[in-house]
């Protein structure tokens, strides 16, 4: 079962003991939760405004921030401007957070992009793949990572409500269910995907296979229902942090939510076997990625 870890944080640049590093760093790495709830992101006195979906432009998912590009939002210059100025805030507190939690991460903490949900959390799903109240680790079709990590930073900065999680069973437990399930790709394939641009790279063995867990758990309604798992409510300006390639998460409800994402080279991490590569390498038995 995914650890639910809390520690009394009340900084985005804290000073740790060297007892709480351990503790995030086990908590994280180890693919649990780490929950500060004392940690909100506050809004500027004129950015309560933006706690609302009239600022999404209605078709994409997220506002989301990528160096200095606002996409998914509607609204005057003026008002497109302070709202990337609260976004790109969240980015560099989050960073900073990284930073002073994991401090091997430093090097590593190139900001990738920054989204903010003003939209209530489930109810948009067109289709099984894209329900994220569907347990699930996350793992992306058009962007092979051959294994770099994907580490996300939220917050729940809606003043009134929680936001509601479910996790499930650890990554190993939920691999060894649905790998039997998953096919090997056909050889050419990730070399077509390629080339015809289905995909930004070549899609590793690692990628095809997270890829696999992540439809497989989401299709089987039976795991969904019945898999162990708990309910996570995240109260208002609570911050948390996980590797969501690695934690089993489905989204419950919540609204005006905050994240950042960051990715990681494996090489970065603390304990390299605790990575959704190595785990699936040892349960294969064989290399996941293509020599090099
Ligand atoms: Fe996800």
């Amino acid at each position: 079962m995914t650890d639910i870890v809390a520690l009394d944080i009340t900084s985005w640049q804290p000073a740790l003991t060297p007892d709480a590093q351990q503790t995030a760093i086990r908590t994280l790495e180890g693919g649990g939760v780490l929950m500060l709830p004392h940690l909100a992101f506050e809004l500027l006195t004129d950015e309560g405004r933006f706690l609302s979906p009239q600022w999404s432009d209605g078709s994409a998912k997220n506002i989301s921030l990528e160096g200095a590009t606002l996409r998914g939002a509607r609204g005057a210059p003026g008002e497109l401007a302070a709202l990337s100025n609260m976004i790109a805030r969240f980015a560099a507190s989050a960073a900073d957070l990284v930073t002073a939690l994991f401090p091997r991460y430093a090097p590593y903490v190139r900001r990738a992009r920054t989204s903010f949900r003003p939209q209530p959390a489930v109810g948009r799903a067109l289709s099984w793949r894209k329900d994220d109240s569907r347990l699930h680790i996350d793992a992306f079709p058009s962007r092979p990572n051959h294994g770099e990590r994907i580490l996300r930073v939220f917050c729940n900065v809606n003043p009134g409500e929680d936001r509601v999680w479910r996790v499930g069973e650890d990554f190993a437990s939920m691999a060894k269910t649905f790998l039997p399930q998953v096919s090997r790709q056909l050889p050419g394939a990730p070399m077509l995907l390629a080339l015809l641009r289905v995909t930004k790279g070549v899609r590793s063995d690692y990628d095809h296979l997270m890829l696999g867990l992540h439809d497989r758990a989401k299709a089987d309604r039976d795991y969904q229902r019945n898999c162990p798992q708990q309910i996570v409510r995240f109260t208002p300006g609570t911050t948390w942090l996980c590797f969501s390639d690695l934690v089993m998460h489905a989204a419950v409800s919540g609204q005006h939510m905050l994240e950042q994402t960051i990715h990681l080279p494996v090489s970065a991490l603390y304990d390299r076997d605790s990575a959704p590569l190595a785990i699936l390498e040892r349960l294969c038995g064989r290399t996941l990625l293509p020599a090099r």
